[in-house]
């Protein structure tokens, strides 16, 4: 990847149009947020509920024309791509099996897409994206995989890439969260508190890889620079009442040669979102925490342990991520609005330079490795990714 430092450019925003996302979605307002952070798109269409009316009233609510407002996401592909100040760019929010279909709708109208993770429902639904993609020249796509965007994130990444740790042994990542948020789930209430996460046409291969895995095995690789190469998964329901994979062990073997575990949980009770990350190479080790993102960890073999602070003088990298002094806490909105403005400079310099921000290679990576996963799982063997 080739970095360049980013800078906020002054011409025209950015049309930008919304796919999901409506009054009850958390992430739809994360994305309008992250979206405006640094004035460089436009939220001028939108289709934000599959409930017309509803869809409508909360379009109007944020400023959107009624003319604007569509009735479904096809329509306003078609529509938005005859006028003249149609959107440059859709985000799309809505339930993960429904990403690679609405997307492609997009692209054939050469529009650009965010996206939310995962990248598709499953890897059949990966490969047609990715190839959709990588044919059209006249787009660019972006993933939030946001956790990436985090300042000590990428100076994580940077430091690795610079050897600072040596070459790269093991990779530890968790991620877990508690979906029960302290209630007590059965078969009965569990419809009503988790939707679609129980249907596996909507959340697609894996509702715990989907949601959070793939968060996790992004974030892995991205830091480390290594792609997982086999991996031994196992995928269980570890909730009796409840029909759902909810937790995720897996092994894996990088390209390096570098063994990495892994484990994610949408059922660990009082985990609340819980990432960390630890890379062990042989000169030393980091480690990152979400909790406290704006620290990196760096333990050399020898000497003493270092503490890196956002945006401080030994993190120099992680200042272009931030928009507040180091000593201030920064976080989940910010690391969102650094993919949105990279993505608004990329669209922008018409070259195929895209910063930092993760797009449909990492989108195709996690889709095979949740693949391999789940035929790991099942046959009870190591498999390629
Ligand atoms: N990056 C992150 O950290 C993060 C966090 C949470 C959720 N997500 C992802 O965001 C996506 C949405 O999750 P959510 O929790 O907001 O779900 P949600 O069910 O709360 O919201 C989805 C919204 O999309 C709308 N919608 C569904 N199908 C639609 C369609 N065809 N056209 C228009 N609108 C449609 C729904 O009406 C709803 O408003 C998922 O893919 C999820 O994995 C990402």
């Amino acid at each position: 990847m080739i970095y360049k430092t980013i800078l906020i450019m002054k011409t025209k925003k950015l049309n930008l149009g919304i796919v999901g996302g409506g009054s009850k979605s958390w992430i739809g307002h994360v994305h309008r947020i992250a979206a405006r952070y640094d004035d460089q798109y436009e939220i001028v269409a939108g289709v934000f509920s599959r409930n017309v009316k509803s869809s409508t009233e909360f379009g109007r609510k944020i400023g959107v024309s009624k003319e604007r407002c569509y009735s479904n996401y096809k329509q306003m592909a078609n529509e938005e791509a005859k006028r003249k100040d149609g959107i440059n760019v859709v985000s799309i929010m809505t339930p993960p099996s429904s990403h690679q279909i609405i997307a492609e709708t997009f692209i054939d109208k050469n529009i650009h897409v965010i996206s939310d993770k995962p990248f598709a429902g499953n890897l059949e639904q990966a490969k047609k994206l990715y190839k959709k993609i990588k044919f059209n020249k006249k787009i660019k796509y972006a993933l939030t995989h946001n956790y990436s965007a985090y300042p000590m994130v990428r100076e994580a990444k940077v430091l690795v890439e610079k050897g600072k740790i040596g070459k790269v042994e093991y990779v530890n990542v968790e991620y877990v969260q508690d979906w029960s948020e302290g209630k007590n789930l059965t078969s009965k209430n569990a419809k009503k508190n988790l939707k679609w996460k129980l249907d596996s046409k909507i959340v697609g291969a894996s509702a715990v890889l989907n949601e959070i895995g793939t968060h996790a095995y992004h974030l892995a690789s991205y830091i480390s620079g290594l792609k997982g190469k086999t991996i031994f998964a196992d995928i269980k329901q570890v909730s009796k009442k409840i029909k759902m994979d909810d937790n995720a062990q897996v092994m894996i073997n990088f390209t390096n040669g570098a063994k990495g575990m892994f484990w994610t949980s949408v059922m660990a009770k009082g985990g609340v979102y819980g990432l960390k990350i630890r890379i062990f190479g042989s000169k030393g080790s980091i480690e990152w925490v979400q909790n406290d993102p704006g620290y990196l960890k760096f333990n050399p073999s020898r000497g003493a342990v270092k503490l890196l602070e956002r945006g401080f003088h030994n993190a120099e990298l992680s200042k272009k991520f931030s928009r507040i002094k180091f000593g201030h806490p920064e976080g989940y909105l910010d690391a969102f609005a650094n993919i949105y403005r990279e993505f608004a400079t990329s669209i922008k310099s018409k070259t195929k330079q895209r910063n930092f921000y993760p797009n449909e290679d990492e989108g195709l990576e996690t889709a095979k490795f949740i693949n391999a996963c789940k035929i790991s799982s099942r046959k009870k063997r190591w498999v390629k990714i």
